[in-house]
């Protein structure tokens, strides 16, 4: 069999910092555990349009379109704020997600015991904490019609549009529940259908895929204001949340705050089964680019790692590799290294990206 491929995009700000971790994670699997992967690497994101003039070139991605899974880092900062909208680098991760059609978007919030004091709420509300979000990724109003800027009468409008299919809401109401079904068996869905016509069929449409499909599951429906103040409130009451594309935006940054910092959130962005049985996947760490701390050294690649955890565990059909990996982040963390991020007590001296980088390796290494 041949070995499976990734195809890395590190992007911008610190997606490279974080992404140079990595590859040395990347190698440390194919020495030591003789996990031999294809690694290609590419431009996106303001990186792709320096080189290329557009934020994805073709090339690229008819490339994502072959491998196995992309890893990608962060795209965007201040230096393309300048750019046309149809250029800026998010322009090139949307084009990826819309053109991979990846649709369900897993970003899970976990919090590690050894951070449950450094989350901005109290340890009894976070530690433990295990939820995950599915967020619909390549519709809703970031994709719907008509959009744009448009004179009307003196003055200007800006319009974009939520819209959602029945088979959009179908889709990732199934992945949702495929996964509560491998994990607490509970899902909550998150609209605004007190407001939304999107968001009446929203609810509808998951109901009905619950109880024609997913009986098993326990599913209630929450409108997503109210969730927000829930997850802040008492996250724990919750498995799996499902909800649309802004939304699930928002929820999982703030979600990441439960678990201490941005820089710790992986997520997995899954499309259909592709002819290897493994679905379509790109997996990107949470956070973006970072502008204030790129270029220090400073960047917390503890996303990036994860992310690609996932990908040994979903796309790569290595689950206990990616137990392995987890567990190693977790022993990092358990012994009280800290990226500056993360510091809290008093005393604790921070470690750089590739100080980070260094634990997780040793933590690998005393694995075997
Ligand atoms: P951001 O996630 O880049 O940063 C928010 C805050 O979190 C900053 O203070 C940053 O220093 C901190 N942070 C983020 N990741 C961190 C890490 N790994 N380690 C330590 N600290 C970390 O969000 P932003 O500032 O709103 O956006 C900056 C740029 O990134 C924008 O151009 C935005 O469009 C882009 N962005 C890209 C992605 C992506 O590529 N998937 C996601 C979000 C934002
Ligand atoms: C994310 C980011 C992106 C989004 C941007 C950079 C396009 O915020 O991945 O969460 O809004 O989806
Ligand atoms: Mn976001």
């Amino acid at each position: 069999m041949s070995n499976p491929s990734l195809l890395i995009l590190p992007g911008d700000g610190i997606g490279p910092e974080v992404m140079a971790q990595v590859r040395r994670i990347i190698d440390w699997f194919g020495d030591k555990r003789d996990l031999k992967i294809d690694v290609s690497e590419d431009l996106v994101g303001g990186a792709a349009y320096d080189a290329h003039g557009t934020p994805l070139h073709d090339d690229t991605m008819a490339k994502a379109q072959e491998v196995d899974a992309v890893l990608l880092g962060a795209v965007g900062g201040p230096k393309y704020d300048v750019l046309d909208f149809s250029v800026k680098p998010e322009r090139g991760l949307l084009r990826l997600r819309k053109e991979m059609d990846l649709y369900a978007n897993l970003r899970p919030a976990q919090c590690f015991d050894a951070l449950a004091d450094f989350s901005s709420l109290k340890r009894d509300v976070v530690a433990g904490l295990d939820i995950m979000i599915v967020r619909e990724l390549t519709s809703g109003i970031y994709f719907g019609e008509p959009r744009g800027i448009f004179e009307e009468g003196n003055e200007r409008v800006g319009i974009n549009t939520q819209r959602y299919t029945e088979s959009e809401i179908e889709r990732v109401a199934r992945s949702a529940f495929e996964l509560a079904r491998r994990r607490g068996n509970k899902v909550c869905s998150m609209e605004k259908a007190n407001v939304m016509e999107s968001g009446i069929l929203w609810r509808e449409v998951v109901q009905k895929v619950h109880d024609e499909e997913y009986a098993d599951v326990e599913l209630s429906h929450m409108y997503a204001d109210a969730g927000a103040m829930q997850l802040c409130r008492w996250p724990k009451q919750f498995d799996v949340i499902v909800t649309d594309n802004l939304f699930g935006d928002l929820l999982s940054d703030a979600a990441a705050m439960l678990t201490g910092s941005l820089g710790m959130l992986p997520s997995a962005s899954l499309g259909a089964p592709m002819a290897n049985g493994r679905p379509k996947a790109m997996y990107e760490p949470v956070h973006g680019s970072a502008p204030d701390i790129a270029g220090q050294g400073k960047a917390n690649p503890i996303a990036c790692i994860l992310s690609f955890a996932m990908a040994l565990r979903y796309s790569f059909d290595q689950g206990a590799e990616a137990d392995r990996l987890e567990a190693a982040v977790a022993k990092v963390l358990e012994d009280g290294v800290r990226t500056a991020d993360l510091l809290g007590e008093e005393g604790v001296e921070p470690v750089s990206t590739e100080g980070m980088g260094d634990a997780v390796l040793a933590a690998l290494d005393a694995s075997l």
